[in-house]
């Protein structure tokens, strides 16, 4: 990796600023929802108290806008963390001033403690050089793990990298490794899976991939833009009219390629507007009155059979209308695909692809799954991210 990492300094006894992504949801009765960001920043954490380093953990939840809101506390998340290092990690109600100074100075090697949302403070998004300062000021080190807010110039993601020796945590680097691999030189043939609602926000993503590309297969809602694109009637399903000309530029760019498939949906799983008639059609057969709400079972065959050879897999975005049962079961079977491809590299990227992927029970068998949602889109995208620029290079 061209970054340095925790692994290149010395961090026995050192103060640590660790800069992590925690922005997860809780339910009404406060449960976390979804605990795969804290789950994936143990191994720094680990790697930090077992050579006693005194660890200052920040991190942002929500966009509260600067000004503090109450349910946007990082308290749960501590406890949380607590819970899944078994061992107190100290919450703090400020991320800077005295009482942060002194809750500092009390540390001994070993201890955790998390400050406040940092976008509590509206200096935070400014990248406030003052903040900055301030924040470093806590700390000797400059260990950032937020890949998912590498995509965000902010005071704690990069500001304090003006004043701190700052190196990747254990989680960046395998961010590094994976997302940024694939952006820039994946084993080809490569396959690139893109779903979600809008064609506006993976464009980037197919003009960047396109050239090194072998399998571009489109689902979610972007493909109903595709689907009008190529003259076919998706009955009600949403259509972005204003991407419909990026939609014929990228067909006529596969087009233009011999050795490119851009592969559509050729049947579909509708609904009408009640929800309670559902069927599996040909793309050709889509009554007025019903939107497309998964790939339907033909097209996920024929998605099988074509990444069957591939030795890259890249996959952005669900392909049906994952947050409803039975419209996740094209998801669920995508991330299945994945699983059993040997020796490919799958990569996954985007909260809820990951979700996809967690909910068929599959995780563990892709090479590797973000925590970046919009960051793994820019980097997919072959833009440098602030938050990994700032980052000292080997
Ligand atoms: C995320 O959840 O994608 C990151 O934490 C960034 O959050 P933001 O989009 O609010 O900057």
């Amino acid at each position: 990796m061209e970054k340095l990492t925790v692994r290149d300094i010395d961090v026995s006894g050192k103060r640590v600023f660790l800069r992590v992504d925690y922005n997860v949801q809780f339910d009404d009765d406060g449960q976390i929802l979804d605990d795969f960001r804290l789950r994936e920043s143990l191994p720094t954490i680990r790697y930090l108290v077992e050579r006693g380093a005194r660890v200052i953990l920040c991190a942002h939840r929500g966009r509260p806008g600067g000004r503090v809101v109450e349910e946007l506390r990082n308290a749960p998340v501590a406890a949380h963390l607590s819970s899944l290092m078994e061992c107190e990690v100290r919450s703090l109600k400020e991320c800077v001033g005295p009482s942060v100074e002194a809750a500092v100075a009390e540390m001994q090697p070993g201890d955790l403690l998390l400050l406040e949302n940092v976008r509590f403070y509206p200096q935070e998004e400014a990248n406030d050089p003052q903040f900055a300062k301030q924040l470093a000021a806590l700390a000797d080190v400059f260990v950032s793990d937020a890949f998912g807010t590498a995509h965000r110039a902010h005071a704690s993601v990069v500001g304090v990298g003006y004043y701190l020796p700052a190196v990747a945590g254990l989680l960046m680097e395998r961010e590094l490794t994976y997302v940024g691999s694939v952006a820039t030189n994946g084993e080809p043939p490569m396959a690139v899976i893109l779903g979600g609602a809008k064609v506006a926000d993976k464009i980037g993503i197919l003009k960047n991939m396109v050239d090194r590309t072998s399998l571009i297969c489109v689902g979610g809602g972007m493909a109903n833009t595709f689907l009008r694109a190529q003259g076919i009637d998706v009955g009600a399903s949403l259509v972005e009219v204003d991407r419909i000309d990026d939609a014929h530029e990228i067909m006529r760019l596969a087009a233009s390629r011999d050795d490119l498939r851009l592969m559509m949906p050729t049947d579909v799983v509708i609904s009408d507007a009640s929800g309670t008639r559902i069927n599996n059609v040909s793309v050709n057969r889509i009554p007025p009155g019903f939107r497309i709400l998964d790939l339907g079972r033909q097209t996920l065959e024929d998605m099988r059979e074509a990444l069957a050879p591939m030795k890259t897999v890249v996959w952005n975005g669900p392909v049906g209308f994952f947050e409803r049962e039975p419209f996740d079961r094209g998801s669920i079977e995508i991330a299945k695909m994945l699983a059993d491809l040997v020796g490919a590299m799958t990569v996954v990227g985007g909260g809820e692809t990951a979700a996809a992927v967690a909910k068929a029970g599959v995780s563990d068998r892709l090479s590797h799954v973000s925590t970046g949602g919009g960051a793994s889109l820019e980097m997919l995208q072959g833009a440098s991210l602030p938050g990994v620029e700032i980052l000292r290079d080997r």
